[in-house]
Parts: structure tokens; sequence; C-alpha cells
């Protein structure tokens, strides 16, 4: 027998099999072939609640599975209780426009139960009740949402499909666990079977992972609240923390070794420790290669890798940014010291054809352009510069709180053009103030900081068999956003 039992969704849902497979759940799918309507209206002659017959048809359909499986089954049921009656599937399309005219503009439930078995009984039981509320729709935006959407409306109770951007649009408002929603509740899921040790035994008693972020100063570091929210979401037992290390590569190689001992899966690694990051590790990847710096290591069996995802964090910050998403032709770069580096290197690997660098020490400019085959003009020519550049971005340290603005005379950028500016402290820039005043789109750092934490998160903590997707969203905008306001209050 194999150690891990193995996970059966006793439902033919091709959403839930989705949900299923995007929380990195290695499972199989068994049709049920359960009547729900014998057991729907004997549920009803006995006089059971909508929330009893959910769980009676998430059971059986469960049941009939488990009875023949060995390993867990999991099995569910979606009930739409509305103005206290409840509905099914709308059996052609004419039923699904009138479900949603008699649900614009009110609120109804989605019952969800979902249901865990093993060894042909039942183990576990969740019961979950969001509510949605559908704006007012008028009789033309309810057929048009139908036409467009097509017969997978028919897929589900609502007669629409709120996991699509077309079918989010119907909502006012959605209240309760979202994956419910969809047809599965699997965050209460995966938190059972993980206990029940579905997974193995690493999990049912996990041991807990450490890992976080190295410099000096490092006090101040987002890090820990990106990666620990992160931690939280996904169910990981772990936590990240920050680690002051003295400048110099003596002191950083000892306390990599302490944290290696410690057992620590990797750290973050910030100034002034990039390059000794690079000169410690056994291996590393080309990115931290061709940057000469890493900011991520891990420690291995077979030794520490190094690795450098500020490149990935910026490409990941232009690639999400509407502004920027498409192929850019010219950018220029201020500044010329590490962060240059990661953000050349980043515009190399999207394809950004021409570079121009611009630096006050300009024989730094020179060595990197050289190196990445860059154009160099002097940092007092930048405005001349700009005429047909897609994007610029400073990687210097000016605008950060503390330091001088970076002065500019923007006047020459195209309309087009995105600035883009690393630093993050304070979070709208003189620079990004001057650029939003004259209309142009603006990326600020801590997009940036967001996208690079995000492969450390995964090596460290995301290697498991329950994978959450380390996902940079509004949530998590707003948690680093409101952070940074109260450090502000300290200053
Ligand atoms: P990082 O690794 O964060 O990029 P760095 O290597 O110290 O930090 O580089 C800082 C960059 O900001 C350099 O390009 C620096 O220019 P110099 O190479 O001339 O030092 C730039 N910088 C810092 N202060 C500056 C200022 N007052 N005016 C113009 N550029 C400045």
């Amino acid at each position: 027998m194999s150690e891990t039992p193995t996970i059966t969704l006793a439902s033919g849902s091709a959403i839930r099999a989705a949900i299923l497979k995007a929380h990195g759940v290695d499972f199989q799918v068994a049709k049920p072939g359960v009547d729900e309507s014998i057991i729907k209206s004997e549920a009803m002659k006995a006089g059971l609640g909508l929330e009893d017959m959910a769980m009676g048809l998430a059971d059986a359909k469960c049941m009939a599975v488990a009875k023949t499986q060995d390993g867990f089954v999991i099995g569910a049921d979606q009930i739409l209780e509305f103005e206290g009656r409840a509905y099914d599937k709308p059996r052609d399309m004419a039923e699904a426009k009138a479900r949603l005219h008699e649900m614009q503009g009110k609120t109804h439930t989605l019952i969800n139960a979902t249901v865990a078995a093993r060894g042909g009984e039942i183990i576990w039981r969740n019961l979950e009740r969001p509510s949605l509320t559908i704006r007012s729709m008028t009789s033309a935006e309810i057929d048009a949402y139908i036409e467009a959407a097509g017969d997978e409306v028919l897929l589900s109770v609502g007669a629409y499909q709120v996991e699509t951007p077309l079918g989010a649009s119907l909502f006012n408002a959605i209240n309760g666990d979202w994956f419910a929603v969809q047809g599965i509740a699997v965050n209460p899921l995966l938190a059972e079977l993980r206990r029940q040790g579905a997974f193995g035994e690493e999990w049912k008693n996990p041991q807990p992972v450490f890992a976080g972020v190295v410099g000096f100063p490092i006090s101040h570091s987002l890090s820990p609240l990106i990666h620990n929210e992160w931690v939280r979401r996904s169910g990981v037992a772990g936590q990240y923390r920050t680690i002051e290390v003295a400048p110099g590569y003596d002191a950083f190689a000892e306390a990599m070794n302490d944290l290696r001992e410690l057992g620590f899966a990797g750290v973050n690694v910030t100034i002034p420790h990039k390059e000794n990051a690079l000169r410690y590790a056994d291996r590393a990847s080309d990115a931290a290669t061709t940057i000469g710096a890493a900011n991520m290591l891990s420690f291995g069996e077979d030794g520490t890798y190094a690795d450098n995802s500020d490149a990935a964090g910026f490409a990941q910050a232009l690639a999400k940014s509407p502004s920027a998403s498409h192929r850019m032709e010219t950018a220029m770069v201020l500044g010329a010291g590490g962060g240059a580096r990661g953000v050349i290197a980043a515009l190399r690997s999207v394809g950004c054809k021409r570079i121009i660098i611009a630096n006050r020490t300009r024989e730094k400019a020179e060595a990197l352009g050289e190196e990445f085959g860059l154009e160099v003009i002097d940092w007092s020519a930048q405005p001349s510069g700009l005429a047909d550049c897609d994007l610029l971005v400073n990687t210097t340290s000016l605008g950060m709180t503390g330091q001088p603005a970076l002065e500019i005379d923007l006047a020459g950028l195209p309309n087009k053009a995105t600035v883009f500016d690393i630093v993050y402290t304070p979070l709208e820039t003189p620079l990004l103030k001057a650029a939003r005043a004259r209309g142009l789109a603006v990326i600020n750092g801590l997009e940036m900081l967001m996208h690079q934490a995000a492969p450390g998160f995964s090596a460290w903590f995301g290697n498991r068999p329950y994978r959450l997707k380390p996902q940079v969203d509004d949530d998590l905008r707003d948690l680093m956003v409101e952070a940074l306001k109260n450090e502000k209050q300290h200053d």
C-alpha cells in the first residue's frame, strides 16, 4: 500500500475538480451515480430543512463512492435558497432567464455541504451559507448576460457563473466562503484532510518551516508582512522573521551557517548582503549569476542555492500593469547600482530592444552599458533621451523618505509612457506624483516588492502536498499600504 492514501472526488463537477487541482491536491474523480431527486423528495416528505437536505445529498454522493473506494472520498452538494424556497439547476435557457429576473436586486443564499469519508464512513461534515446579492438588472441586461454566457449557465443553480469575470459582474455583494460559492469548501476540507494524514505523516504533525530576511538595517522590512500573510492564508505551519546581520562577508557567512544549522528552509537577502549571498552559495541560478547578486538563498541537503527574484518581480509588476503589459521597445533606466542590474536583466528578458542608462557617476553606467549592451547618456542629458521611451525607471535612492527628490523634466516623455519607481517609501514618490500630474501611467515599488517575494514563498513554504500559490492581490496590497501609513506616523 502506498504511504499516502488516495483521495477521490465523488462528483462530476468540473469546477470542484478545478478548485482541488488549483490547491495542489492529487486526486481521482468517481461519479456517484445517485438519483438526487429521490433523496430530495424523501427529505421533503420527512420535513427536513434545506441545510439537512444539502448535507443528506452530500452524504449520499460521498457514500455511493466510499462503499467501494479506499482512502479518502469527498462529496459535496449545493442548494440555492431564495425567499425560503430551494432551487435546482435551471432546465433550459428560458428558466435560467426567469431565475435571474426573480433574483435580481435581491439576496440569496447558497447552502454548501462538503463531506469526507474514509473506510466507508463519513468522518467529517462542513456547512457554509454564503450570501450573494445580484444587482438590479433590466431584462435587456439579463438577456445579454445569458446570451454571452451561453448554456454553461445551466450548470449552476443560480444561472450564473460567478467564477468568470462576466458572471462576477452580476453581483453587488458576495459574503462568505468564496470556494463554497463555487461548489466546494476547499479550505476547511484540506485543513481536515491534513489533520487526518491524507498528505502523509509529515502533514499530520507538520514541522514548522522557518524562513526570513537578512539585511542591515532590517527592522522596517515589509517582507515578513507579505510572507506571514501567505503563511496564514495557506495554513502552513511556519514563520518568516527578520534577521539583522552586520555588514561584511564574514559576519554574513557565520550567520548563514547558523541558520542552516537551525533548520531554516531559506532566506531573502537584502542590502548590504546581496553580493555576499551569491559568494556564499554553492550553486546559483542564471538570474543571480547575470545580475551578480542574490536576494534568495535556499538551504538544501546538497548545499546552498542562490537565486535572484528581483528581475522576475520587476517583470511581473510590468506584466500586471495595464499600461505596460505590451512589449517595451525603449526604456530609460536611472541609476547603475544593484537595483539597476535587476531591472536591466528583466527588461532584456521581456524583449526590450533599446535600453538607455543614465547615472550620476558616468563610469558606472558605462561599465553596465558595456556588460549588457546599453546606450549610455549623461545624467544631465536625461530629458533629451526621453522622446522615444515607453518606460522610465528610477533605480536610484532619490525620492526615498529622507533623500532629495529625483528632479527630472518629464515633458519629453510620450503620452503612452509608463513611469516605474522601485522606491516604495513613500508609496508615491515626487517622480510618480509628477508623472501622474502629466497624465502618465505609474507603477510603484510595492508592486515589485510583492512580486519578488513570491518565488521565495513557493520555494520554502509552498513545497508541500497542499500548495498555495502566493497571490499578489488587493488584500495584500491594502495590508502593505496600511503598514506603510503606520510607519510614517513613527517617523
Ligand atoms: P542599489 O543596490 O539599491 O541600486 P546602490 O548600488 O548604492 O544601491 O546604487 C544607488 C544608485 O543611486 C546609484 O546609481 C547612485 O548613483 P552613483 O553611482 O553616482 O552613486 C544613485 N544615487 C544615489 N544618490 C544619488 C544622488 N544624490 N543623485 C543621483 N544619483 C544618486
